[in-house]
């Protein structure tokens, strides 16, 4: 059995827990943001294993792949995973969508030959959301998604291949019917959702979530220091899940707002006449530009705002994320998951 390299991004450590399936003992498993991430053995098979965001890769891994050192024929495979939310027995697949096959197309462009590729199951992580699933359902997902994991590895690392599968076939109707779904994702949502993010009173200041991050979207500001979040946040859900105080939340009122002000544009498509394709293609942009270029300062003012205790307890106590159970993969530790903070000591 050919020995792994997995490069992994996550953000509350299902991918991490796959890549470890996937590798075994004597696999060498670490994350992006390692900045041992790629130095690679000559001999060993390449894991990629991320996490799906909107249908599709996030950026962060799909940035990673390409800038690989040449792969030179080296053999290489994909492990994607996915929501996992179980009814009663049943496990219905989450949609990995174009995850895998973006990743391979990045792999295959800097000369590595991919095996195979494979999405599968993990307990689903999107707490701004829905709420954390029961430790019994995160057990259950895992119990059913690990001999899946092995069996592929089994394959790629006997040197098999894994490409005409149920598995892919899934992926790949899904995600071709979801590409534009995924494309707005990956240019305007997968920006702004980290906007919705922000720190209540229970905050202690500590600044673990800024040091955890993978992506150092989150800066401590003001006095008392408190967290914000950047555009470059990917909605890894690491800081909400981690936070040692519970302090983070989703805000779905800010969202709210946000949203009814970016379609403020289509108002004006009565006047432009209603008729007119141009007046709606117009609205659009305008309402994506809008979107893109206005909410950004717009959430640093809305921050700056929430420091006032009472316009703070009035988010924190309308938004359902309050209740939300926080999940994360249950071996998962911050240590490993965030390089930088176990160099911090
Ligand atoms: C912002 C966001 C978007 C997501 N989009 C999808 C999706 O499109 N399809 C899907 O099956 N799961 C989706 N998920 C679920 C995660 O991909 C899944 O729980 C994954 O295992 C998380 O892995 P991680 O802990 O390694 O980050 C999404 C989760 C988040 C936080």
């Amino acid at each position: 059995m050919q020995r792994v390299d997995a490069r992994v991004f996550s953000g509350t450590g299902n991918s991490l827990r796959a890549a470890r399936w996937f590798a075994g003992d004597d696999g060498d498993v670490r994350m992006l943001e390692d900045p041992a991430a790629a130095t690679l053995r000559a001999d060993a098979l390449l894991l990629i294993a991320s996490p799906t965001h909107g249908f599709t890769a996030p950026w962060e891994v799909v940035r990673f792949v390409s800038a690989l050192p040449r792969g030179g024929g080296r053999r290489a495979a994909v492990l994607c995973t996915r929501a996992g939310i179980p009814l009663g027995r049943w496990h219905p697949p989450g949609l990995a969508g174009t995850a895998p096959f973006l990743i391979a197309l990045a792999l295959a462009v800097r000369g590595y030959r991919v095996r195979g590729a494979r999405s599968v199951n993990m307990p689903s992580n999107w707490m701004s959301l829905h709420p954390g699933l029961s430790p019994r359902a995160v057990k259950a997902v895992l119990e059913h998604s690990e001999p899946q994991v092995q069996r592929f590895s089994a394959v790629v690392r006997a040197g098999g291949r894994r490409w005409l599968t149920l598995n892919l076939a899934w992926e790949l109707i899904g995600g071709l019917a979801l590409a534009p779904v995924s494309l707005l994702y990956l240019l305007i949502a997968s920006r702004l959702l980290g906007l919705y993010f922000f720190s209540t009173k229970a905050c202690s200041s500590c600044g673990q979530c800024a040091l955890a991050c993978p992506v150092g979207a989150i800066t401590m500001q003001g006095q008392p220091a408190r967290p914000e979040w950047s555009t470059a946040c990917t909605s890894c859900m690491r800081c909400m899940a981690f936070c040692p105080q519970r302090a983070i939340e989703a805000s779905w009122s800010w969202g709210l707002v946000t949203t009814l002000l970016s379609l403020v544009p289509f108002a004006a498509v009565p006047w432009l006449g209603a008729a007119s394709p141009l007046a709606w293609v117009g609205a659009s942009v305008a309402s994506l530009v809008l979107s893109v270029v206005g909410l950004p300062p717009l959430t640093r003012a809305w921050w700056a705002w929430l420091g006032a205790p009472r316009v703070n307890r009035f988010f924190a106590l309308t938004t359902p994320t309050r209740w939300y159970r926080r999940f994360r993969e249950p071996s998962a530790r911050l240590r490993v998951l965030a390089p930088r903070m176990r160099k911090r000591g």
